[in-house]
């Protein structure tokens, strides 16, 4: 079915006439009209006027409970009160002072006292340059050219990391990347452990970046004694294994996924919560790695061996304290523990209500992140064969039409979530669902 021939999204055409207005004018100035590939959307995307605990509201007046927040980044809610007080106060301070300050210390020690291999941290602006930056340590820490990355594990936009995000997973999800670039990344299916082996025994590999709890934001879950055996291999083989939490630390566990699941890599990369809803990334990690990008007042070293590392709005002083402020207010766990409860109640509820309902989908997800699938729950080494996208655009129009905005295909949880709001979102999957199917959505 086209877009045009659905009641739903007729209906959703009709309440947003504002969003639609903002979004024929954004497509003349902005390719797509859109800033974000994800927030793509048939037949235009919502434009959001404001923002509030677990909430949002849009240009057209529309209120939605929502699941996206911050793309991940807002696990203690839009607007927290005490990051915005802290923001504003340091706005007032400066907010770049083009010099070392006392808050990226203070930021530094928050990371270093909840992440498990966090001897040494630098700060990033980005998930994706903490990646990129990250790779080149394990090059320079190894004297080895390639990185192995699983199918279906997201590491942001740069050149290195665009194959194997989507099948079919021979071909990058962007153009524009050499093939020389792209060779210098091995590929390998997710979870399969005898693989990595025999591409570690090439002898070539410095590291293995993965998403520790499984391609995006575990979709693709790692199965369970993967990762003690990838962190045996890769100590074995000398390869510098990068746990990408940008999605998970200070969520799973204010240590991240690799103190929820009790397995140290050497380097991470951070961002997201790190940076309290601001942007903001890290790469943490083993000292003797992360000691690569300091100077030594050695004029060989500095300019011959060491890893660069610029940035100009790293560790600026607006980005680290709303990131202190929010580890501070997560650091004990109690806000992991409830959004994990609210994660468990919304997977249980969505998941029997589309059993009631008969409709072809799964629900599942650890954390306080659930995944609707409307492709059968993922194989070991994940989804074989593209996503149905329009299925999901159509499903995130009936959701918005309801009062709910969620991802695709993972919606992240916030502490601030309420059972009221939980109850609200079973009910408008309800409604979106039944309207799905009674325009012969799942036929
Ligand atoms: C696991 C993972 N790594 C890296 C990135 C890239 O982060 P950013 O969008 O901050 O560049 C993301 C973004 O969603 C991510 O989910």
């Amino acid at each position: 079915m086209t877009p045009e021939q659905s009641s739903i999204c007729e209906r959703f055409q009709k309440v947003h006439p504002r969003c639609q207005a903002l979004w024929e004018r954004a497509s003349r100035l902005i390719p797509g009209g859109i800033t974000h590939d994800i927030r793509y959307l048939t037949p235009f995307p919502i434009y959001v006027a404001r923002a509030e605990g677990a909430r949002k509201w849009d240009v057209d007046g529309q209120e939605y409970v929502d699941y996206w927040m911050g793309h991940g980044a807002l696990f203690l809610g839009h607007s927290q009160p005490r990051v915005v007080a802290a923001v504003q106060a340091q706005m007032a301070l400066g907010t770049h002072p083009g010099a070392c300050h006392e808050l990226e210390i203070r930021w530094a020690q928050l990371v270093n006292q909840l992440v498990p291999c966090a001897e040494l941290v630098r700060f990033t602006m980005s998930g994706t340059e903490s990646t990129h930056l990250a790779m080149r340590l394990a090059r320079a820490h190894t004297g080895k050219p390639k990185v192995l990355k699983f199918h279906g594990h997201f590491h942001g936009w740069h050149d290195g990391v665009v194959g194997g995000v989507q099948p079919p997973y021979d071909q990058p999800v962007s153009a524009g990347v050499s093939e020389a670039t792209l060779g210098e990344v091995l590929l390998c299916q997710a979870n399969d452990v005898k693989q990595v082996e025999e591409l570690f025994q090439r002898g070539d590999v410095a590291a293995l970046i993965m998403e520790p709890a499984g391609g995006h934001s575990g979709d693709l879950p790692t199965l369970p004694g993967v990762l003690e055996n990838l962190r045996a291999l890769t100590a074995r083989y000398g390869v510098v294994l990068i746990f990408d939490e940008v999605i998970t630390c200070f969520r799973y566990a204010p240590g991240g996924a690799q103190a929820y699941f009790g397995v140290t890599p050497d380097l991470t990369t951070l961002a997201k919560i790190l940076a309290g809803g601001l942007p903001g990334g890290a790469v943490a990690g083993r000292r003797e790695i992360m000691s690569l990008i300091a100077h030594r007042n050695d004029p060989v070293w500095d300019r011959g061996s060491r890893v660069a590392h610029a940035g100009t709005f790293n560790a600026n002083p607006l980005s680290a304290v709303a990131g202190i402020t929010t580890l501070e207010l997560l650091a004990d766990g109690e806000a992991q523990r409830r959004a994990n409860k609210t994660g468990a109640t919304l997977r249980s509820e969505l998941g029997a209500l589309v059993r009631r309902l008969g409709v072809p989908a799964e629900v599942y997800g650890e954390s306080s992140i659930y995944h609707l699938s409307f492709e059968g729950l993922p194989g070991p080494s994940g989804f074989d064969k593209p996503r149905n996208h329009a299925l999901y655009y159509l499903l995130r129009c009936a959701l918005l039409l309801e009062g709910v905005d969620a991802p695709l295909f993972h919606s992240w949880i916030s502490a601030t979530h309420t059972e009221e709001e939980v109850h609200r979102t079973v009910k408008a999957y309800e409604n979106a669902l039944k309207a799905m199917a009674s325009e012969g959505a799942f036929r």
